[in-house]
């Protein structure tokens, strides 16, 4: 199998964070600590994926792009290209065909923060399925704001419902996504909803007509949280200062996986950008190493 890709889809309108979002992006906005970028990034870094592509808007790419570059050789190949306007989280694969060339892909949200144990093993056993799709489902006490599975007696997906007014299930589809090779060309088929998105729900549904959709249930003892409204920000900010201080660890520090990753050397890790500050982040990474 052809080495796996990640997206990080980082565009979008920001609508509910402005006036937070005027002239930043909502994934260069801190949470607690650091850039909100850095999670999802963390996401395809546990996975094993050191290629990755950012996708974002004309005028938030540039600042994007200088956070990333800001982390120094962590061992990941980025690359970067533009939506023009926020059609659709699917649009991403096809924005991605050239980039992914065949490859499989993951797709992450940019404004999504995953943590729980177990994580990187989820992560690397739908990183080694070669055929379909992998989703992620999350049990959520409001369902009916998210795309939704609805499972037969076996447990099987039996549907995927786009924020269903009767309850359905609550099993909502978080925003990570692993797709074969032939998600581009799948998501070029799709046409736009009602809103004018190509919905990324279409495309898991096409993979499931072929029988090919696979999930992955994070369960209870996970946290997953977006951080898209202010009330939803503040709340990853404080989970992420909480769960940091009291077991003295960071979430979603790139350097960190890298170096656990074996994608880069001690000596390299030690001439990170990061750990050259006199601060709590660069103290953290300083002690990985003693
Ligand atoms: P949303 O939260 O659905 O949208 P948004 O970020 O535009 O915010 P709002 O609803 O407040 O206007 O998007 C989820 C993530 O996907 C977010 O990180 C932005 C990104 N996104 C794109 O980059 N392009 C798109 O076309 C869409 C729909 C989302």
């Amino acid at each position: 199998m052809k080495k796996r890709k990640g997206i990080i889809l980082a565009g979008g309108h920001g609508s509910r964070l402005m006036p937070m979002t005027g002239a930043l992006s909502k994934q260069v906005l801190p949470v607690y600590d650091k850039p909100m970028v850095y999670y999802p990034l963390s996401v395809l870094m546990l996975a094993g994926i050191s290629d990755i592509l950012i996708i974002s808007s004309p005028n938030h790419m540039p600042l994007l792009k200088k956070i990333l570059e800001d982390l120094g050789d962590i061992g990941v190949n980025f690359e970067f290209r533009i939506q023009i306007e926020p059609r659709g989280i699917a649009e991403a694969l096809i924005i991605a065909d050239s980039y992914l060339d065949g490859h499989p892909s993951a797709l992450t949200l940019g404004d999504n923060i995953f943590f729980g144990h177990g994580f990187r093993g989820m992560l690397r056993q739908a990183n080694s399925k070669t055929m379909g799709a992998t989703v992620f489902a999350y049990p959520v006490h409001d369902p009916s704001r998210y795309g939704v599975l609805e499972l037969d007696d076996k447990n099987q997906i039996a549907d995927i419902a786009e924020k269903p007014i009767d309850f359905i299930s609550n099993l909502a589809v978080t925003g990570l996504y692993f797709y074969d090779e032939h998600a581009p060309a799948m998501a070029k088929k799709l046409t736009p909803s009602k809103r004018g998105e190509l919905e990324i729900t279409d495309l898991n549904k096409a993979y499931l007509k072929t029988g090919t959709l696979n999930y992955v249930n994070f369960g209870r003892g996970f946290a997953w949280l977006d951080a898209g409204t202010p009330d939803s920000l503040l709340d990853a900010a404080n989970f992420v200062s909480t769960v940091e201080r009291r077991q003295g660890i960071k979430i979603a520090a790139p350097e960190e996986i890298s170096f656990e990753n074996g994608w880069i050397s001690q000596s390299l890790f030690l001439t990170l950008p990061n750990i050259q500050m006199d601060n709590n982040y660069a103290s953290y990474l300083k002690k990985l190493i003693r």
